[in-house]
């Protein structure tokens, strides 16, 4: 008896879908609301710091003191990387994008770093080596196409201090070092979206967190997801001034094209994340060329909002988050690799979440093709 697939549930993009139970993170999209194991991600970011939050994630509760100091060092002890990796990433053209070099570089981490393989050791102690490596893989990258000797992770910083004093070879000051800590912490963890989606597929076939943290990369890495960050970079650049502003949203709705840094398929008002990241550009950003961006930026939002904010587009994440890695000196080709360095720590959450209780996934594609062709008899048709 023939299956009768055409009757099963089609929904594209797994729209309202739920694929996983999880105590990780929730988003209400109509009160523009996330939370990270029952905490407002804006308190998190105004009060908690980057370890501490992927403490929280992994471990599912605060940690004391003690514990968090504990973690820290933790996490220092594996910033560095072996000769071999450093090598690979000499390797690689100065032209590649940090995000296929970040993909190469947890790939090969997965031969030179991994940890799942010896005795006594559990995915945190490879998520740990993912997470903390994956700032000094960066910073190599950077200055190693810079045609500039890499700065070794320094043990005195933290995660986040620690990346940029990697960048630019000096720590940075109290105040942007808490800046860049909270843009960390905003973008750790988003519930089941589509680079999420696939490490947890790739880690539900008890494969590898290097293999499956591999996926995530090359899925967060498409314009429509985390690299749209760059996209609205260059949307910015390209407006001249104020007074076209209207006039380029106009163009876009009547191409039926996408604005970069609007919409998303959850959030159906403002993105808690993205209004948190503007206030932190309104007080951070100093520059001339920033403050040009961040004018536009906002004149953008008010158009776009006024236009499709009745059919729930409003800024997202990627808004305005450039604007503010701009300011701290970060090249625009790095920016979605920012976006990794932090998601790692959701991505790993929902790794060690959805495999403690697992099912491999295997969905079904429901068949329009033809059936009963005779091999023999289309050969001889093609010639
Ligand atoms: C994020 C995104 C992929 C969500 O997509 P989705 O849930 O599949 O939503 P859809 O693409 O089905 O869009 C629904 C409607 O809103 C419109 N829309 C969605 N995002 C839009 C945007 N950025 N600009 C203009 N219109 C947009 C669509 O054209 C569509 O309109 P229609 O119903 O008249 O055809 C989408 O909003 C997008 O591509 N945004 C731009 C890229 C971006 O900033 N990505 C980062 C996300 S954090």
């Amino acid at each position: 008896m023939e299956e009768t697939i055409k009757q099963l549930p089609f929904v594209k993009g797994l729209e309202g879908i739920a694929v996983a139970i999880s105590s990780i993170s929730h988003i209400d999209g109509k009160a523009g609301r996330l939370i990270y194991r029952g905490f407002p991600v804006e308190d998190l970011a105004q009060n908690s710091s980057f370890e501490e939050v992927v403490f929280l994630l992994w471990r599912e509760r605060l940690p004391s003191s003690k514990e968090l100091e504990e973690f820290k060092e933790r996490l220092k002890e594996e910033r560095e990387l072996s000769q071999e990796l450093i090598e690979i990433l000499k390797l690689l053209p100065q032209t590649s994008h940090p995000m296929d070099v970040l993909r190469t570089a947890v790939s090969a981490m997965g031969i030179f770093h991994r940890k799942c393989n010896g005795k006594g050791f559990s995915l945190l102690d490879d998520a740990i080596s993912i997470l903390s490596r994956i700032p000094t893989v960066l910073a190599t990258f950077h200055m190693l196409r810079s045609g500039k000797s890499p700065i070794p992770p320094s043990k005195k910083l933290d995660h986040a201090s620690n990346f940029l004093y990697m960048m630019n070879g000096e720590p940075p000051e109290m105040d942007v070092a808490k800046i860049f800590d909270a843009i960390l912490i905003l973008h750790a963890e988003q519930e089941m979206n589509a680079s999420t989606f696939a490490a947890t597929v790739t880690a539900s076939t008890l494969s590898d967190i290097y293999s499956a943290i591999t996926s995530a990369i090359g899925t967060l890495k498409g314009p429509i997801h985390g690299g749209a960050s760059e996209k609205v970079m260059e949307v910015l650049d390209s407006i001249e001034d104020l007074s076209k502003v209207e006039e380029f949203v106009e163009r876009k709705i009547s191409a039926g094209e996408k604005i970069m840094g609007f919409g998303h398929r959850i959030y159906k008002t403002y993105d808690p994340r993205a209004v948190v990241l503007k206030s932190m550009a309104k007080k951070l950003v100093k520059s001339e060329d920033g403050k040009k961006r961040l004018e536009t930026a906002m004149k953008l939002e008010e158009a776009v909002v006024s236009r499709l904010g009745s059919k729930g587009i409003y800024p997202n994440v990627d808004f305005y988050s450039g604007i503010l890695y701009s300011e701290l000196g970060i090249p625009k080709d790095f920016f979605t690799a920012i976006f990794a360095m932090a998601r790692c720590a959701g991505w790993a959450a929902h790794i060690m979440e959805y495999t403690e209780s697992n099912r491999i996934f295997r969905p079904r594609a429901i068949y329009e093709g033809p059936k009963d062709l005779n091999y023999m008899e289309e050969k001889k048709k093609v010639g």
